[in-house]
């Protein structure tokens, strides 16, 4: 890629601004002067503006624990989205949320502009495991129908059907005054998929958290929400090896 390019998509500034810093030969490659814009570069050449290394990472990596009443969209007039919670200088960096929350849900949501990675997380190709807590009305599960999720079933309404990808359920709290709480791990992510597998089984979702996507974790309680963080290496190589993509970038 070109100097000035590779440069400018570091955030530094302009494709113009940057041919300045470079004519002026404020610009080190590998050590070495250069002041022709047209240079052609690697994201592995170090690169320095006035002795400063510059980080040439332009794959970017981050977590949010989207609230309840948050919308999963980049902008919107009327309402909050996700976009509210990234800071303004990561505005150009073409970030966006790998799926989709309901407004009112909550939990981890992954925010990236890596187009490989987001295609593979929400791809049924990966059956990459989702956890959500649900806290629902109405009566506890059955062993006959923790086993039929468990196999995979239909749910027909209104002349459509839709195959629903075998999950497991587990109880966490049995209901107490009509109130009971599970968790639900899923391998595909259909429109509204975890109250839409309650509702089958005549069980209302009060409140749905996702907890958890490919091995990365976030609180249960809701002390953390609104959290907007970089994910750790660890957390990258898990989205990683879930999704048969072997070469881990550095952390930001
Ligand atoms: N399933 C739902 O019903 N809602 C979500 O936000 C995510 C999964």
């Amino acid at each position: 890629m070109r100097l000035d390019r590779l440069i400018a998509n570091s955030g530094i500034g302009t494709r113009s601004a940057v041919r300045s810093i470079i004519s002026h030969g404020s610009v080190q490659v590998n050590g070495a002067v250069v002041t022709d814009a047209s240079f052609h570069v690697k994201e592995t050449d170090s690169i320095t503006i006035d002795g400063q290394e510059i980080n040439l990472q332009t794959k970017l990596y981050f977590l949010l624990d989207k609230p309840d009443g948050v919308l999963t969209a980049m902008e919107d007039k009327r309402l909050p989205c996700v976009a509210d919670y990234i800071p303004s200088e990561l505005k150009s960096k073409k970030l966006s949320p790998v799926g989709r929350l309901d407004f009112h849900t909550s939990g981890l949501l992954i925010i990236t502009n890596d187009g490989e990675l987001s295609h593979r997380l929400q791809s049924p190709k990966y059956e990459v495991p989702k956890i959500y807590m649900a806290t629902f009305r109405g009566l506890d599960w059955t062993e006959e129908e923790i086993n039929t999720v468990a196999s995979g079933f239909t749910i027909r309404d209104k002349g459509y059907s839709e195959q629903i990808a075998p999950a497991e359920l587990k109880v966490i709290e049995p209901a107490q005054d009509g109130l009971a709480r599970a968790l639900l791990t899923l391998h595909e992510g259909k429109t509204h998929e975890v109250r839409r597998i309650f509702a089958h089984f005549n069980k209302e979702v009060l409140e749905l958290r996702r907890l958890e996507l490919a091995g990365v974790k976030i609180e249960e309680g809701l002390d953390s929400c609104g959290t907007f963080r970089p994910l750790t290496q660890d957390e990258l190589d898990l989205l990683f090896e879930a999704t048969g993509l072997n070469q881990t970038p550095a952390s930001p």
